[in-house]
């Protein structure tokens, strides 16, 4: 009888790259998926812990696997979690058999051989995964490629340099590689990872040459089978004039980006360690409107940074207001381990903070309608992620990441890219028919 793995992923994309590696790998270790977490022999959660809410949520979730799962499975944690709680995961949870952090799960075949060890690793071991790792048979028609790992940008507030580690670049020719395959097993998006997306820089050895994340859309749009490529999470100042360039030459390239601003206050900003100004946000914003004048732009935001007055939040609603974002996060600050904010003086009351994200999320959700019903009467094409819950339905995203549902399935099935006719919209989502 074949050995069956449970998986369950949390947190970002990047952890759902991960979490496709792992499948991969078991797969080709003999192993079947299950979602029946009382089947499975192997049991893995994939971990994020950005903020303390997503690190509460892990350990809650190991408490139900264990009283699931079947006596002998063997079950752990890989990604960040693993990462921020080293060994005391183990004093936590102490029947725990492995806990991996985001650059060590390659290992995880080592618990298989060897069932009775705990097996251990948060080393930080730069883009060795990405090696290790086969790769997937068949790609998701949006395929998420990761191509670096970690980040140098240190905002004060994030764990993510912690448990990522630095900023690495992986080679040129593997990300393309890695494009190609995608391309050629049914990717039809192709989506580029990174903390620090736009920060990509990678010089081959021989020839000297050094490419950018530009480099790597030139060479993605020039594969027939993808149609549409975008990429996230971009850190403002490392939006380069050749990057901002591609939103005018590449049309596959689409008019949607979201590059965080966390906040709209100088101060705050400063104290979050991101130091650009303001204005040059805006010019950057600016230079990519000129570029591109359909291009739409969303944000994350964190409210109630230590120190965070009732001026600094109503500059964060001002900047909103003029850059009018679309489909944007925004979280509560969350003191994490390992970071600089967390030992500030200072920290806002949970109540404030509660008030703040209330005010500034009905402002997103009011900006976002407004833009979803200036959908109406356009047409768009549109991607298909399958068929909704109901099966009556087809889910198309839209090229702002929009959801689009069509109202008939019958003759679309087959129909991955259409050009839809947006019909009606509300705060979440698109109605629309396909016209081709
Ligand atoms: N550049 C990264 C950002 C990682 S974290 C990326 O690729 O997505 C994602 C978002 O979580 C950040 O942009 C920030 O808005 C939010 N975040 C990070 N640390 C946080 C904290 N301590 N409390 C609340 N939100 C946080
Ligand atoms: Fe975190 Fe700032 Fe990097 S949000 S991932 S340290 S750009």
């Amino acid at each position: 009888m074949t050995r069956k793995f449970f998986i369950q992923t949390f947190g970002c994309q990047m952890n759902v790259y991960d979490g496709q590696r792992i499948a991969a790998m078991l797969n080709k270790h003999g192993f079947s998926q299950t979602e029946n977490l009382a089947d499975a022999d192997i049991i893995i959660l994939n971990t994020c812990a950005v903020r303390e809410k997503a690190t509460n949520k892990v350990f809650s979730a190991l408490g139900r696997v264990r009283r699931a799962k079947k006596t002998d499975a063997l079950f752990g944690i890989v990604g960040c979690v693993a990462r921020e709680a080293g060994e005391t995961a183990f004093k936590r949870i102490p029947d725990l058999n492995f806990v991996l952090g985001p650059q060590s799960y390659h290992k995880l075949p080592e618990i298989l051989e060897n069932p009775d060890i705990k097996l251990f690793n948060i080393d930080l071991t730069g883009l060795e995964k990405f090696d290790e790792l086969p790769q997937m048979e068949k790609s998701p028609t949006v395929a998420y490629i990761p191509i670096q790992e970690g980040c140098n940008h240190c905002c004060t507030y994030c764990i993510v340099p912690y448990t990522r580690g630095r900023e690495l670049s992986r080679p040129f020719k593997d990300v393309i590689r890695d494009t190609e395959h995608a391309s050629e097993t049914g990717a039809i998006e192709i989506c580029f990872l990174g903390q620090n997306v736009n920060g990509y820089k990678y010089t081959d050895e021989t020839t000297g040459k050094t490419y950018r994340l530009s480099d790597l859309i030139k060479e993605t749009a020039k594969l027939v089978n993808i149609k549409r490529i975008r990429f996230t999470s971009s850190y403002p100042t490392e939006m380069t004039d050749d990057l901002i360039d591609m939103f005018r030459t590449e049309p596959k390239l689409l008019p949607f980006l979201n590059m965080p601003i966390q906040s709209g206050s100088q101060n705050v900003l400063t104290r979050m360690n991101r130091p650009y100004s303001l204005g040059l946000y805006i010019d950057i914003v600016n230079g990519l409107k000129s570029a591109r004048p359909d291009i739409q732009i969303s944000s994350d935001f964190i409210v109630g940074f230590p120190g965070e007055t009732e001026e600094d939040f109503e500059q964060t609603m001002e900047i909103v207001k003029r850059i009018r974002y679309i489909n944007s996060y925004s979280f509560k600050y969350s003191p994490r381990p390992h970071t600089a904010a967390a030992l500030m003086k200072d920290q806002i009351p949970e109540s404030v903070k509660a008030d703040r994200l209330a005010k500034l999320d009905s402002y997103l959700n009011e900006l976002q309608r407004k833009f979803n019903e200036s959908c109406i009467g356009k047409t768009m094409e549109c991607l298909c992620e399958g068929p909704d819950k109901t099966g009556k339905h087809l889910v198309y995203r839209t090229p702002y990441m929009q959801q689009c549902i069509v109202n008939t399935i019958k003759d679309n099935q087959e129909k991955q890219l259409a050009n839809i006719r947006i019909t009606a919209a509300n705060k979440a989502s698109l109605r629309g028919d396909i016209v081709d």
